[in-house]
């Protein structure tokens, strides 16, 4: 539990979030990327208020509700890869454990037993429930519950900035660290591995890390040679948060499960995505039928109404094209103000969800000492001129290193951009100097 209150938001509108003292913050990361949309859109509020007043709740092991079907339908129309069925759950957390079980289920139903490992990536995340935690490789969220963990075998991350060598090209490096996979697979043996899950964008770990071009189809080839199945988890790069529906429909990559969450519902209610394939689905039509899993507020009718209008709101408003032009101006932006600074060793991150990381010497990308506490001080500053910002710690190696996150609304303008911007350089500079 913190040990300090934090302040009592009473309202919100667009990007700006009010406190009971009447100090307004510009929301610059919708909280953990989640606000896609911004605050108060009455087009969602409208279609939330006759949702509750038709069908509030509806079980989910009984009844299917318009809502429902209607955004399941809208999700696969959203994407152009053959995703073809959808399960609703609660929170991302959720959704990567049913996606755990479900290639677990999957590979049960086709007769391979032996297939229960989930191979992961460090410096990622996947969720705080005990199941989807042990396959994250976010270190500090993970140690107090290491021992009621299972162990879950780690391969490098895809990180340009920290892992690549300076001698060698981009393709080179997206093979080599994708081969890690195959490798690991060797070590734990094929016949016992399940499914390989990685964010497509990494997120809150180590700061908006986009894959360098070629790793995700080298990883699909790995895994299509082992029967491996791969998830995409994009419960924070998805809902059009980097301008495709998917972040790897920039990849040209075909998952076989992906994961959506933060931009679903855009914070309007509490829901997550599974999708898979129509094969995934098959094995199971034709094997015991069901699958082994549910939770009481699965596919909750007013969650999934939310859901589906702030998808509309999306497709409407046309906010997938915004994400990609903003997101380019707010690159400029932030190299502008702060990629001379000294301490600013990265700027980098894929439409509206980009990072800076902060470095104690830019020549060797030394970080500062985990004991500074420099992500919170630099979000003290932030929020002191109120500005809301994702920092984050241990971007190196789960451990060291800082970073601060940016997720604006996708409806997000550029004096508001200009705004954001200025605020976070000014804070930079009140904690590490003009630089
Ligand atoms: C990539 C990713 N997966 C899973 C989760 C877990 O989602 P939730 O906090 O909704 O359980 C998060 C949350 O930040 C995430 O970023």
């Amino acid at each position: 539990m913190a040990n300090c209150v934090p302040p009592l938001a009473v309202s919100a509108s667009g990007i700006e979030i009010l406190d009971s003292t009447g100090k307004r913050y510009l929301d610059a990361s919708g909280g953990a990327a989640v606000s896609c949309i911004g605050h108060g859109d009455a087009r969602v509020v409208e279609a939330i208020r006759q949702q509750v007043a038709a069908l509030d709740y509806a079980h989910n092991v009984s009844f299917t509700s318009e809502a429902a079907e209607e955004l399941a339908a809208f999700l696969c129309d959203a994407t152009p890869l053959p995703l073809e069925k959808v399960q609703f759950v609660g929170s991302g957390s959720e959704a990567v454990e049913a996606a755990l079980k479900l290639a677990r289920q999957y590979h049960i139903e086709r007769g391979e037993p032996g297939r229960h490992v989930v191979i992961t990536r460090l410096q990622s995340y996947h969720g705080n429930t005990l199941g989807a935690l042990a396959r994250g490789g976010n270190v500090a969220r993970s140690r107090p519950y290491a021992p009621m963990m299972v162990e879950s075998p780690r391969i490098e991350p895809c990180f340009d900035y920290h892992c690549r060598r300076p001698d060698e090209s981009l393709p080179a490096y997206g093979q080599r660290a994708a081969d890690a996979l195959e490798e690991e697979i060797l070590r734990v043996g094929p016949d016992n591995v399940s499914a390989f899950i990685a964010e497509t964008v990494v997120g809150a770990t180590s700061g908006a890390v986009p894959p360098v071009p070629g790793y995700f189809q080298r990883i699909r080839e790995i895994c299509d040679r082992y029967g491996i199945l791969l998830i995409l988890d994009e419960v924070m790069c998805g809902a059009s948060r980097t301008g495709p529906f998917l972040a790897c429909e920039a990849e040209d990559v075909q998952p076989d499960i992906v994961t959506l969450a933060k931009g679903l519902a855009g914070g309007y209610q509490s829901i997550a995505a599974v999708m898979c394939t129509q094969r995934i689905h098959q094995a199971f039509a034709e094997g015991s039928g069901r699958f082994v899993h549910g939770h009481t507020f699965m596919a909750h009718p007013v969650a999934c109404a939310a859901a589906l209008a702030v998808q509309k709101v999306i497709r409407q408003d046309r906010l997938d094209i915004n994400v990609v032009r903003q997101g380019e101006i707010l690159g400029h932006l932030l190299k502008a103000r702060l990629g001379h600074h000294s301490h600013v060793g990265d700027i980098r991150g894929r439409g509206l969800l980009q990072a800076i990381e902060l470095v104690a010497d830019r020549g060797s990308k030394q970080p500062f000492s985990s004991t500074r506490g420099l992500a919170a001080a630099v979000d003290v500053e932030c929020r002191a001129r109120g500005l809301m910002v994702y920092p984050g710690t241990g971007t190196v190696d789960g451990v060291v290193g800082d970073h601060i996150l940016l997720a604006p609304p996708y409806n997000v303008s550029c004096v508001e951009l200009g705004q954001i911007v200025e605020r976070l350089g000014d804070a930079v500079e009140a904690v590490l100097g003009k630089g």
